[in-house]
């Protein structure tokens, strides 16, 4: 049986229809708790559902598709490292880097090897790895691309300045951007960090050759293998780039790319902001594991901001969703997240290789807030159609909560009540037709208690097992990604045709 001839998904058919003219703004005029009754907290987080397109009923009711769809034993199939990735054959058990799996060979190799890459981000922190020339090492530089930059780059940013050497990040083939991040380095006190899962992507290997070249160019009496780092699966492709072995981090393959800042991928974070703070990171996402493992699903985070992507996409045609952060140091969850989702959940056929004849992943877009306030929101209050919106927000930063963040926050709640009640929540009768915004528009606001890794760490695992929670749902594989192929393999053979061989 397919997942719309299940009974759950008709009775929530049916709820849709209900639903169709009832106003948000009635939903809670109906009901006075509404917005206790729609708070969900998990691991530090906070979650408001009360400005969606939903009632009681049809929350639960989308928690009933979840548990028809057979959620709970696939749960259990990921969080205990068993055969999920069914085209790549293998698991995607992500988790086990944050919380321990039970087989104790499994956990002593990953926390050795997380103690080996901490240890050394803890070294190059306390100044202990000098380069060739006996230099302190000052200036680390990331290069990767994908999963192998946007979740490192995302927490490094957010744990605000590095409080040990520089990191930089670099992935686009475009040489601006290498270029950008060795500006200003010196190769005697600079470390080169190649992050690449296949060590195989042109990108990447492209902007190591050059930074080797710079390297040269610049040092050529200095040994560039003190000044080399890889974190990688595949050891062997490294070595011949003379990466020297002890330099070399691993992770388990059925770790996915995209799924992989929580490994030695992470180094950057470890660097910029130490040990402690990557453990709080693995801590945060480890409690919201903890929280999807046990929590009833009708109080279940992630699978409840799983179903409401669920509801918008097929139920509501919604074509997109968007991220909106009003926090400028998470200013790069938003492109984090299009791979999250996208590269997940971008798919068309079931996990037997049947085309879908539903609709799947939403394109994921956003921007940081208060930005947003003064470029896309127009559409969003204006537009013809309507986006669900995820707005994340902090609750208290570094001075406690100032008045430049009490304002940001209340610009948020602002936003979200003007996008569910519309421009009559200002209640002023004559406004011309332009200057009139329909409302209805649902959000969801997720507050962090303030911007710290354990709070980034839970954020972060909440969206992978929202992810899931989806593709269990629409029986998609969320952990391959054959399409990215395509494009590459043409230019690989377009190149190789070029070459004439
Ligand atoms: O092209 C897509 C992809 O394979 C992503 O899934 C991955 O995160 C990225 O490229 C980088 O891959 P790697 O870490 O193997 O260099």
């Amino acid at each position: 049986m397919t997942v719309t001839e299940m009974p759950e998904w008709q009775a929530l058919a049916q709820r849709r229809r209900a639903l169709d003219q009832i106003r948000i703004a009635a939903l809670f005029d109906d009901d006075p708790q509404r917005s206790s009754r729609f708070a969900f907290e998990a691991g530090p987080l906070v979650a408001d559902l009360s400005r969606n397109r939903i009632d009681a009923g049809t929350l639960g009711a989308l928690v009933a598709l979840a548990r028809a769809a057979g959620l709970e034993a696939r749960r259990g199939e990921l969080l205990t490292g068993a055969v999920v990735n069914r085209s790549e054959g293998r698991p995607a058990w992500h988790t086990a880097l944050r919380t321990a799996p039970h087989d104790p060979a499994t956990a002593r190799a990953l926390a050795g090897e997380r103690d080996r890459f901490l240890q050394f981000a803890e070294q190059l922190r306390a100044g202990q790895v000098t380069g060739s020339g006996g230099t302190t090492l000052d200036t680390v530089v990331c290069i990767g691309i994908g999963g192998s930059d946007l979740g490192p780059r995302l927490v490094t940013e957010a744990l605000g300045p590095s409080s040990g050497p520089r990191v930089r990040f670099a992935s686009n083939l475009d040489r601006a951007d290498l270029d950008d991040a060795l500006r200003g380095c010196q190769p005697a006190s600079t470390l080169l960090v190649c992050i690449s899962k296949s060590f195989s992507t042109l990108e990447t290997l492209e902007n190591l050759r050059a930074a080797l070249r710079w390297f040269k160019d610049q040092a050529a009496d200095l040994d560039p293998a003190a000044h080399l780092a890889a974190v990688t699966c595949r050891p062997d492709l490294a070595a011949p780039f003379g990466v020297a072995p002890e330099r070399v981090f691993t992770f388990p393959e059925w770790v996915g790319g995209r799924y992989s800042l929580w490994s030695a991928c992470g180094i950057g974070i470890a660097v910029a902001h130490g040990r402690q703070a990557f453990i709080e990171l693995l801590d945060g996402a480890a409690a919201i594991d903890a929280h999807f493992a046990s929590a009833p699903l009708a109080s279940n985070l992630p699978v409840l901001l799983g179903m409401l992507g669920i509801w918008y996409v097929n139920f509501w045609g919604a074509g997109s969703r968007a991220v909106i952060p009003y926090a400028h140091r998470l200013r790069h969850l938003p492109a984090y997240l299009q791979q999250l989702e996208m590269e997940s959940l971008g798919k068309s056929v079931d996990q037997a290789g049947a085309p879908l004849a539903i609709d799947t992943a939403p394109v994921v877009w956003g921007e940081v807030g208060s930005n947003a306030q003064h470029s896309v929101f127009q559409l969003l209050h204006q537009g013809t159609g309507w986006v669900p919106l995820d707005i994340l927000l902090v609750t208290s930063n570094e001075s406690g909560g100032d008045s430049r963040l009490r304002l940001l926050n209340r610009f948020a709640v602002a936003q979200a009540d003007a996008l569910a009640y519309g421009s009559e929540v200002l209640g002023d009768a004559e406004r011309p037709a332009h200057a009139l915004a329909p409302g209805n528009r649902p959000s969801t606001l997720l507050w962090l208690p303030q911007l710290d890794a354990h709070s980034v760490g839970a954020v972060l695992a909440l969206y992978e097992h929202r992810t899931f929670v989806q593709s269990v749902v629409w029986n998609i594989n969320a952990f391959d990604q054959w399409g990215v192929q395509i494009g590459k393999e043409l230019m690989a053979r377009r190149s190789q045709a070029d070459r004439g061989t």
